[in-house]
């Protein structure tokens, strides 16, 4: 948690190398949720599926240029960065080209580095920087944890939902010893809650013991409206503001902006 004010923004990476958990639904949701709240945010893919990309309307045929111009070092971040149908949200796109990069990149210098040397200064330009994360704990998630200062936990209120959460928690302590010891665990937030089930109310609760307050105590329902909006390239934000996603995501911004002492 960071309870002191920063003139700057920070740099949010949204990881679990569990597919499917929520990563790209709370980066898109939860960037235009606090923009709502008057934030500029952008949002930068990592993940070769493209899922936050499309997610904001960006059509993913059509990115000529995208985060993987910047990890083969052949082109600024700044010149990727991409407007959405949001004002003040911006996307560097990702594409399925990033599939091997982790191949192409193994005998670089210092390449677990790229990234945090890539977004230095946006911390100047942005409130929120968010790195959706793919589903793995390679060279692409831990370029992320170096290049943030914190990390956000989606985890999705099942029955194997702390499975993994070992090693991530593993991960994120072996970059902070190795490559960037200003990593904090920003927060977890539990997704896809499904109150009918006894078995979601069990997986909060024993994700309240496991992570006490750094847990979120606002909770993601499962709703279909969530799952929708990606295919119209819309956060929920626009596409059904009063719906029950879009009240939870704007909960999740409150609170994150209090412990960011913004609000
Ligand atoms: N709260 C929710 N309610 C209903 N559906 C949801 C919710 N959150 C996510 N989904 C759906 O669940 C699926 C997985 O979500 P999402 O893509 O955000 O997960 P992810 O962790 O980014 O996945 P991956 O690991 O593949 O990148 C998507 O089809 C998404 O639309
Ligand atoms: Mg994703």
């Amino acid at each position: 948690m960071n309870d002191v004010t920063s003139p700057h923004g920070v740099v949010v990476a949204v990881a679990n190398q569990k597919g499917g958990v929520g990563k790209s639904t709370t980066t898109v949701n939860l960037a235009a949720a606090l923009v709502a709240k008057g934030e500029r945010v952008l949002v930068v893919d990592t993940d070769p599926q493209s899922n936050a990309t499309s997610g904001l309307g960006i059509d993913r045929r059509t990115v000529e240029h995208s985060i993987y111009d910047v990890f083969m070092g052949e082109r600024p971040l700044d010149e990727v960065i991409a407007p959405t149908t949001t004002k003040d949200l911006f996307v560097v796109p990702s594409s399925i080209d990033l599939a091997a990069v982790e191949i192409e990149l193994v005998a670089r210098y210092s390449r677990e580095r790229l990234l945090a040397n890539a977004v230095a200064h946006m911390e100047e330009k942005f409130d929120t920087v968010f790195i959706d994360c793919p589903p793995s704990l390679g060279l692409i998630t831990v370029n992320a944890l170096t290049a943030a200062d914190e990390v956000l936990i989606p985890i999705q209120a099942e029955y194997y939902a702390l499975e993994g959460l070992t090693q991530l928690l593993r991960s994120i302590q072996a970059i902070q010893t190795n490559l960037n010891p200003q990593l904090k665990i920003e927060g977890a937030v539990i997704t896809m809650y499904d109150r009918r089930t006894t078995l979601a109310a069990e997986v909060t609760a024993q994700v309240r013991d496991h992570f006490g307050d750094t847990a979120y105590t606002t909770v993601i329902p499962r709703v279909v409206r969530l799952a929708e909006a990606p295919s119209f390239g819309e956060p929920i934000e626009s596409f059904d503001p009063k719906s029950i996603g879009a009240k939870a995501y704007r909960s999740l911004a409150d609170e994150f902006r209090r412990r960011h002492g913004r609000a």
